[in-house]
């Protein structure tokens, strides 16, 4: 869906992607040549820089055997389950309201700007992608919301203070599934609520968890799925 103020956004994106200089990036321009400005149809509220589909980045990683060492621009899209957890953020803002929020492999950051949008006092968003973290200080930017990033591994570090920690669409990698659960876990069994949205990726945990609500979405851009999918928002229970 392109967002409505996609012309004023834009220069306000670009407004946002000066250093200090006045120069762009190169991560930034990165972003802002391969992307549009655009919302989606489950989260309309929120617009982010997403892949257009005339870019050439998403292809290069998919034919240049040499990349497939380099990260992913898993940045450039609106995962689906990113999405589903947004729409619940946003419906239910008590969950989040003056706490201090965790969106965990936060990605294009559309769960952390929703959380910040719905009255978190602090939202941090971390990714291991140092591009992720400057598309998400775009896209907050763009949404008019303040949004700290954190590009270190927090799998088993301590909690500095997060109430609350969201995780979308992280169950497609086993590292994530293995520590990064039992990591997730442990925060929970210190009084962390964690809440996260899967579609059914291949490590999609089963047990330990409450269903919330079930949505139907598709990611955007969709290189996967023509159809909408049955996106699953849930709570993680402790060990
Ligand atoms: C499929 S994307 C989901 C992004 C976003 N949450 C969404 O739903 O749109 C998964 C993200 O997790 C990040 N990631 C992978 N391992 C991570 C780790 N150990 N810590 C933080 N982020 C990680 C990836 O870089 C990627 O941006």
């Amino acid at each position: 869906m392109p967002c409505q103020r996609s012309g004023l956004l834009r220069s306000e994106t670009l407004m946002s992607t000066l250093d200090s200089h006045g120069s762009i990036t190169a991560e930034r321009r990165l972003i802002l040549d391969n992307t549009s400005v655009v919302s989606t149809v489950l989260v309309p509220e929120i617009c982010l820089n997403l892949l257009k589909q005339t870019s050439p980045l998403w292809q290069a990683f998919e034919d240049t055997p040499e990349a497939k060492e380099i990260a992913r621009p898993y940045w450039a899209f609106a995962w689906s389950g990113g999405q589903a957890l947004a729409r619940y953020i946003l419906d239910n803002p008590q969950l989040v309201r003056g706490k201090h929020i965790l969106d965990f492999g936060a990605g294009c950051g559309i769960a952390a700007i929703a959380a910040a949008k719905s009255g978190a006092r602090c939202v941090t968003a971390s990714d291991i992608d140092p591009v992720a973290l400057q598309a998400v200080r775009i896209n907050g930017n763009a949404n008019h919301v303040s949004i700290e990033t954190d590009a270190s591994d927090l799998i088993y570090t301590e909690n500095p203070g997060w109430a609350v920690v969201l995780a979308g669409d992280i169950w497609y990698d086993s590292r994530l599934a293995g520590h990064g659960m039992n990591w997730l876990r442990q925060l929970v069994s210190q009084g962390v609520s964690v809440i996260s949205a899967d579609p059914g990726r291949a490590f999609s945990p089963s047990a330990g968890i409450r269903p919330l609500i079930t949505y139907k979405a598709r990611s955007v851009p969709d290189l996967e799925h023509p159809n909408l999918q049955d996106v699953a928002v849930f709570r993680i229970l402790s060990a």
